[in-house]
């Protein structure tokens, strides 16, 4: 039976690195016969400007019919005047919440060809492996009540709310416990139960799932420690478990310590694992256009799909090996660019790939 991709390209640098890893995805459904077929809509600010509305029903349709969703980036700054609810992030935010894609997977992985493109020294980042497990569709970035109100006497206040149910943390306590299953057996679930009482709950809960996983060593931190250790000795993780806005906010760190964020997948998966991949890094309004973006962190979200939604593990590796080869060739785009090394275009790292595959 054929299998549906949905591209969503979205704003910014999205649809010059979604054409690259769309290209990519051609290539592979001919050399290993996947029968993929693949469709387009549109998402984020891109939306707006056709249709008013960051997620339109038809691509909100297209998007639960399909397989698996590829997705560029949202967001810029025309579109930052617009009132929260209208904005291109509620898109993004609005697929998550729709297909209710609670698992968020973001590997920072070093390759050992950028070692020299992180800020870090070499020998705290080589060989670092880390998976960031990140709650999707709760916390503080869903809780009821939000907005902005006034007070008496005409102050405004803003507001939003974290919450955590038990059902919400053990459902992303699994998908955690069981990838440090299938790694390092090393899980640490990072929260802020010194102060936040969601996050007391939080720990309490994994503390309990712990017991189902007793091959797994499971640890807790702060986050503002966790923070701080990811800086000063990266490699003492194996997989992080954490909720959705730390999660957001310790996922950029942990991509920077691999030369670029340039270079980070994501898969964003539902119980189903019908997924949307995506790369970590946003829509980079001030370099879209110019054809210098890195696509490899698409191209590899690319990768991950064939593997955690379309089971093509053989499809998946290939595109890795190959992203591995054009490293090793010396090409860089900008972000990743060092001494010695070859600059090339968005387009000339996609045609290396496919050069590679
Ligand atoms: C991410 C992004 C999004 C988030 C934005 C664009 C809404 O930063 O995927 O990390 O905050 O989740
Ligand atoms: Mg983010």
């Amino acid at each position: 039976m054929s299998k549906t991709v949905l591209m969503l390209p979205g704003d910014g640098i999205g649809p010059e690195i979604v054409a690259e890893a769309e290209k990519v995805l051609h290539k592979v459904n001919e050399k290993f016969n996947l029968g993929l077929t693949f469709e387009q809509a549109l998402v984020g600010g891109a939306a707006i400007d056709a249709t008013g509305i960051p997620l339109p029903d038809e691509t909100l349709d297209k998007a639960r019919q399909a397989d698996a969703i590829l997705l560029g980036a949202v967001g810029g700054p025309k579109w930052d005047q617009l009132e929260m609810a209208r904005r291109p992030e509620k898109g993004l935010l609005g697929l998550r919440s729709n297909l209710q894609l609670f698992a968020n997977l973001r590997p920072a992985i070093l390759y050992p060809q950028l070692a020299s493109a992180s800020s870090l020294k070499p020998e705290v980042v080589s060989g670092l492996d880390i998976m960031i497990v990140r709650e999707l569709t709760g916390g503080i970035y869903f809780g009821q009540p939000r907005g902005v109100r006034e007070l008496e006497g005409g102050e405004r206040q803003g507001y939003n709310t974290y919450v955590y149910s038990e059902s919400e943390i053990r459902r992303i306590g699994r998908v955690a416990f069981e990838a440090a299953r299938q790694r390092n057996k090393k899980l640490c679930s990072v929260d802020k139960a010194n102060v936040l009482e969601v996050t007391v709950l939080w720990r309490e809960v994994m503390t309990e799932l712990a017991k189902e996983y007793p091959d797994v060593e499971l640890s807790h931190m702060y986050v503002d420690n966790a923070a701080m250790q990811l800086v000063r000795a990266p490699k003492q993780f194996d997989v992080i478990v954490t909720g959705n806005m730390f999660g957001d906010i310790l996922s950029d760190e942990a991509a920077m310590l691999t030369g670029s964020i340039g270079m980070l997948p994501s898969a964003s998966l539902n119980a189903e694992k019908q997924g949307m991949y995506e790369p970590c890094h946003g829509s980079a309004p001030d370099i879209a256009g110019q054809g210098i973006a890195n696509p490899l962190a698409t191209i590899l979200s690319a990768a991950m799909m064939l593997r955690y939604s379309l089971g093509e593990e053989k499809a998946a590796e290939a595109i890795e090996a190959a992203v591995s080869t054009v490293l090793d060739q010396g090409l860089r785009t900008a972000d990743i660019m060092s001494e010695g090394a070859r600059k090339v275009s968005t387009l000339e790292m996609g045609e290396a790939v496919l050069a590679a595959l």
